[in-house]
């Protein structure tokens, strides 16, 4: 690969794409400031370039949106606006899976799999159409085979893992190159509307949606949008009481977070707050990437002003007077309200040069992220809004200490906000009373799979699993449960035999589960759970950022392994002492959650003999 800048003039549709993202190139000294002595020098251009780096991301977005691809000229054009290598740029840009590259301008990308040949920039609709757990247990196979076989010119179909609307069974982002950004989910999507988009009949598709039921709702989704939520009381509260108070009660509270790792509220807003150096950051990590939940786009399509009001509390309280919200790029619906609600909020003085009108400046950035699970960690998500590759940071320094452009930086996922919303409005104390001692609060569970009513759970910790199966309508067809996968494809199986598990973290100690992003998968009889596993296993290979060893090797030895058991060619039990092994070295030394949770579901489902 020959990455070079070229000298290739953009098309006019690549420049004003990039352009609106960078503003219109003013001359070619961009950035520097001219010597008042001969006018013939700048200093300083080459730096202020480079601190423009973060916005290479959205400009790569801006070229996919508007021109249906990345091509060599139009990276050319955004390396040169940014002076950055395009060597480096190619390298950020193949880093994510929306993002559709053209490799040189001789050699052009590949066709996928079922696509007809398509001009990188042709007037073509992609349709990411999801091939992973959660659609093919509820179909009973494998919902690409089907689609592919509608081919046509326009469009190009593309395997895609969960895009987060499990609860409909078989789901697809729609995607057509235009000036504004045109991009749909449809849910469950049908071998009737693939044959209509087939015949370029993107129109009838486009229109409202209807949204699916929330099954069960607790405080955190009661708490819809009422004109009172538009004054953002919780907020003003905390302003009024101070940062002090807020981290005391989140403290009282015992609230941990939601988005996996399950660590303390409370300890890392008052790291960050405590921390001398200045600025501080603050996150929303609204990614949520693991195959199997929903939860956080629900939670912000159900009510995107409680997701603004429990940021800007995050930041004061933290001493953060820039915030950027950082959602999945399969989440378009949830990102317009966003968008349309933090404008409101500037509008309205709400955010902006001072909190509420009377607290300190605080702005909210939006960032959408271009279909990379790696970039839900933490600190590979600060790479990916610097504008470098999203691979994870090794800790230390942690977040709180070294974390947004080296700088103290809490981050959170959307359900811990929106507990924390609950903390304030129902005080600390009366929180940790609810769920169990040591999981107060309630819990989304995205159910899904082989369940007769799929969807959002909102529940108070402690509740049996059987139970949440029950209030979900059970199996259908009165067919009988194979297993259950909790926690996503970083969790684990459990077998039939456990459906008494309690969902809490003392109910799944000692029984080698985990809640993690509250997933719970049903699979009955029908589903292959061989092909399941096997998918987990090319998930992890597909999804290892590559940049140490034991994630990178140990991912693709443990998809060939599972290949070799399936095949029935292997000695399943001497292959399961190779996983031990394998495992033991991925989770002692990958630097990273993912390579630490890659083996996981795979271990549990030999231990369960789901395998033989
Ligand atoms: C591979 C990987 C992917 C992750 N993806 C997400 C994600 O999509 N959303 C999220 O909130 N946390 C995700 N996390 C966890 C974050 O690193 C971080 O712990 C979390 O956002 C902190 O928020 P919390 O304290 O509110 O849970 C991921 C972790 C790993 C290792
Ligand atoms: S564990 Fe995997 S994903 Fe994490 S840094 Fe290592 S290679 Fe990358
Ligand atoms: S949308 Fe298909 S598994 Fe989640």
């Amino acid at each position: 690969l020959d990455l070079h800048a070229r000298d290739i003039p953009p098309t006019s549709a690549e420049k004003l794409a990039v352009d609106a993202v960078l503003g219109p190139p003013q001359n070619g000294w961009e950035g520097g400031t001219r010597s008042p002595s001969d006018g013939r020098i700048a200093r300083g251009g080459l730096r202020a370039r480079m601190a423009r780096r973060t916005l290479l991301l959205p400009a790569l977005h801006a070229l996919q949106d508007g021109t249906g691809g990345i091509s060599v000229a139009g990276l050319d054009y955004v390396c040169r606006r940014l002076s950055v290598a395009p060597a480096e740029a190619y390298g950020v840009a193949s880093a994510y899976a929306q993002f559709e590259l053209e490799v040189t301008d001789d050699t052009p990308h590949g066709p996928e799999i079922g696509t007809s040949e398509v001009a990188i920039n042709g007037p073509t609709v992609t349709v990411h159409l999801c091939d992973d757990i959660a659609c093919r247990a509820a179909r009973h196979g494998d919902p690409f085979e089907t689609a592919v076989a509608q081919t046509s010119p326009l469009v190009r179909w593309k395997r895609s893992p969960c895009l987060g609307q499990c609860d409909a069974g078989s789901a697809a982002l729609v995607h057509q190159p235009s000036s504004g950004r045109l991009c749909f989910g449809i849910s469950p999507f049908t071998v009737a509307e693939a044959d209509a988009l087939a015949r370029g009949g993107l129109d009838d598709l486009i229109g409202p949606r209807t949204a699916r039921p929330v099954r069960k709702a607790g405080p955190l989704l009661r708490s819809s949008v009422s004109p009172g939520q538009k004054t953002f009381p919780l907020l003003r509260q905390a302003i009024e009481r101070g940062p002090n108070w807020v981290i005391e009660e989140i403290r009282a509270a015992n609230l941990s977070g939601r988005g996996g790792a399950a660590y303390p509220t409370a300890m890392k807003w008052e790291a960050v707050r405590a921390n001398a150096m200045k600025p501080h950051y603050f996150i929303c990590n609204a990614d949520e990437s693991e195959p199997g939940t929903f939860k956080d786009r629900t939670l912000i399509e159900n009510n995107p002003f409680g997701l603004i009001e429990s940021v800007a509390i995050a930041g004061f309280t933290t001493g953060s007077e820039h915030a950027y919200i950082y959602i999945r790029g399969e989440y378009p619906e949830a990102e317009g309200l966003l968008r349309a609600t933090i404008d409101d909020c500037y509008r309205k003085g709400i955010v902006g040069p001072s909190l509420l009108g009377s607290g300190p400046p605080f702005d909210i950035e939006i960032r959408r992220g271009a279909g990379a699970y790696i970039a839900g960690e933490e600190t590979a998500l600060f790479n990916s809004i610097e504008g470098f590759r999203p691979e994870p940071r090794n800790k230390p320094p942690f977040p709180v200490q070294s974390g947004l452009f080296r700088k103290p930086t809490a981050v959170n996922n959307v359900e811990t906000l929106f507990a924390v919303l609950e903390v304030i409005r129902s005080g600390g104390e009366a929180f940790a009373r609810t769920g169990t001692a040591e999981a107060p609060g309630t819990r989304l569970f995205c159910v899904s799979g082989n369940v007769t009513r799929a969807g959002i759970y909102e529940l108070e910790q402690g509740f049996k699993l059987s139970e949440l199966i029950a209030m979900a309508g059970g199996v259908p067809e009165g067919r009988t449960i194979q297993a259950v996968l909790l926690g996503g494809a970083a969790g684990s199986f459990v077998g039939r035999d456990d459906l008494d598990i309690v969902l809490s973290k003392e109910g799944l100690r000692g029984r080698d589960a985990t809640l993690g992003s509250g997933v719970v998968m049903v699979f009955d009889d029908l589903v292959d759970l061989k092909s399941i596993v096997a998918r987990i296993a090319a998930f992890f290979r597909d999804e290892s950022c590559g940049q140490c060893v034991p994630c990178r090797v140990g991912t693709v030895r443990q998809e060939e392994l599972v290949a070799r058991v399936i095949s029935g060619k292997a000695d399943p039990v001497r292959e399961a002492q190779i996983l031990d092994d394998l495992a033991t070295v991925m989770r002692d030394s990958s630097i990273c959650g993912l390579g630490q949770t890659a083996p996981s579901a795979v271990s549990s489902a030999f231990r369960l003999g789901l395998l033989s």
